[in-house]
């Protein structure tokens, strides 16, 4: 019997723009190609996404599928309802859908799909080992089945590790918001823990190679590619800069808001008081941010290493 204990976390999920946000960066239009030999898929491939959130991967591979097509699912009936929206909005419709289904029994037949694949979703499992297995049972013999995972490349909300520089911000306060902010990041690290969150001990990420090779698939590889941002960097849009101005750090202030209701914060030495500080510091620099984005030059820059792993569902004898 499966532990599908982390089912209860995600079920009412709605954080939809930290996912619509953040994954642009690692999934970028011009990496296409190289995510489909990553993955390998084939543009007439029937892929299906795993634990797909919103569907920024779905519609990701949607686009460089030709006869091909995506399925998601997901848990959350808020993320399949968003997610189609924005399918439908990018008029992959004809190539892309997400479905409300529960990985670990999956509705579909054994056998379905030619292509497997999923982004920061095994991990977040009770029982990874489990979930792995209905992706496998619906996947085609000679099919390949993907895992993506990778380190958040945000500014210290989440509890990823990677390359991060605070930039040099002309504004009075960034180096105690930077203070801050490593305050309130070393409470969260001691109170958010893979339990609190029903995470798998067993199978943290770094275990995903090992996990195929228990699961029984075989040709087995890890391919890395990396995430990053910077809201100097003129890659990205104005539009995409001003909604990470915005939103990204408007859902930082209501996240560490949040927290820090519950009283372990200030037990683990981020009280009240610096709760307040650092949102202040944080409508500084967003403010800041807002009237200056163009002319702007302080480099702040984050990036994270996002890892493949692919195997393939061998053909019984
Ligand atoms: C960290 S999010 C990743 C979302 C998406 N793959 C992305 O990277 O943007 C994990 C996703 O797994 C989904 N999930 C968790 N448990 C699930 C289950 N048992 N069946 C289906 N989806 C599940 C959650 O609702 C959530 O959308």
């Amino acid at each position: 019997m499966a532990n599908t204990n982390s089912n209860s976390i995600w079920v009412d999920a709605d954080c939809y723009d930290g996912f619509e946000l953040s994954r642009p960066q690692l999934f970028r239009e011009e990496t296409r190609d190289l995510f489909f030999r990553y993955f390998r898929i084939k543009p007439s491939d029937n892929v299906i996404d795993g634990g797909c959130g919103t569907g920024v991967l779905t519609r990701f591979i949607a686009k460089g599928l030709t006869s091909g097509t995506i399925t998601g699912f997901d848990i959350s009936k808020n993320f399949v309802e968003y997610g189609n929206k924005r399918i439908d909005e990018e008029k992959l419709s004809d190539k892309a859908k997400i479905v409300l289904d529960d990985g670990f029994a999956l509705s579909f037949p054994d056998n379905t799909f030619d292509a497997v694949v999923n982004h920061n979703y095994l991990g977040v499992l009770s029982d990874p080992a489990a979930g792995l297995r209905e992706l496998i049972r619906v996947c085609k013999p000679g099919g390949n089945i993907s895992v993506s995972s990778g380190t958040s490349a945000s500014t210290g909300t989440g509890m990823g590790s990677g390359q991060f520089w605070a930039g040099e911000y002309p504004l009075e306060g960034m180096e105690r918001l930077k203070e801050l902010m490593d305050k309130y990041n070393q409470a969260y690290k001691r109170i958010v823990t893979t339990s609190a969150l029903k995470q798998s001990h067993e199978w943290p990420s770094g275990r995903f190679p090992k996990l195929f090779s228990v699961c029984g698939l075989t040709n087995i590889s890890i391919m890395p590619v990396g995430a990053a941002f910077a809201y100097n960097d003129n890659y990205w849009s104005d539009e995409y800069r001003v909604k990470k101005i915005t939103l990204d750090i408007n859902d930082e202030i209501r996240i560490i808001t949040e927290n820090n209701k519950d009283p372990k914060f200030s037990e683990n030495g981020f009280s009240n008081k610096d709760c307040d500080e650092l949102v202040e510091l944080l409508q500084r620099k967003q403010n800041y941010l807002l009237e200056n984005y163009r002319t702007d030059d302080s480099w702040e820059w984050s990036a994270g290493l996002n890892c493949i792993v692919t195997g393939t569902k061998p053909f019984l004898d």
